[in-house]
């Protein structure tokens, strides 16, 4: 298979300032949450490494279910036409609910599954995202943890795809013109 550099311009975070950033977060987290039972929803499947990671450093009980929505699909640009591919296996009744993204690019993901999760009965819900673009916003999204805001750039890597590819790559990096233009 071929190697993933040269389809680069620039790392714009690295692995390690991805991990001590989550450590940073998890803290918070930690304490903004304690004594109560919370629920870390990932969404996929551009979350899978956030989640991971960040879950791996929490030191407190946590319990993780997985949505699957999707509105890029191959393309580079969101559509804002949100599908569930799949939905919670949990009820939500009574929950601390953490939603754990990958990045918040136009807001529209989220802003639809906040709509989506709101009358399922939970006690509280919020979101952790690791990227932001402020650029790219279409709508504000209230997001309480986060980890690092970004240029209006492509980007991939951790999770970040493109064309479903880019998401092993350990940090996050801007992908170069010439591979989708
Ligand atoms: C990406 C990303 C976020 C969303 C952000 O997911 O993982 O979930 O887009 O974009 P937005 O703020 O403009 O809505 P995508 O739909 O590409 O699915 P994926 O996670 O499976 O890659
Ligand atoms: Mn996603
Ligand atoms: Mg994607």
């Amino acid at each position: 298979s071929r190697e993933i550099e040269g389809d680069l311009t620039e790392v714009l975070v690295t692995e390690q300032q991805i991990r001590d950033k989550l450590a940073e977060l998890a803290r918070r987290i930690e304490a903004d949450y304690e004594g109560e039972r919370l629920l870390l929803v990932g969404v996929l499947k551009g979350a899978v490494m956030v989640m991971a990671d960040l879950a791996r450093e929490l030191r407190s009980h946590v319990t993780m279910d997985w949505m699957a929505v999707s509105s890029y699909g191959a393309g580079t640009q969101s559509s804002g036409v949100v599908k569930i591919l799949k939905d919670l296996d949990t009820d939500l009744s009574g929950r601390h609910v953490l939603i754990v993204e990958d990045i918040i690019d136009s807001g529209l993901t989220l802003s639809w599954l906040l709509g989506n999760l709101a009358s399922r009965g939970a006690a509280s819900i919020e979101i952790c995202a690791l990227l932001r673009k402020p650029d790219a916003a279409k709508v504000e999204i209230d997001v309480k943890y986060l980890g690092f805001d970004i240029p209006n750039q492509f980007v991939v890597g951790y999770g970040l795809d493109y064309a479903e590819t880019y998401r092993n790559l350990r940090d996050v990096a801007i992908l170069a013109p010439h591979v989708y233009s």
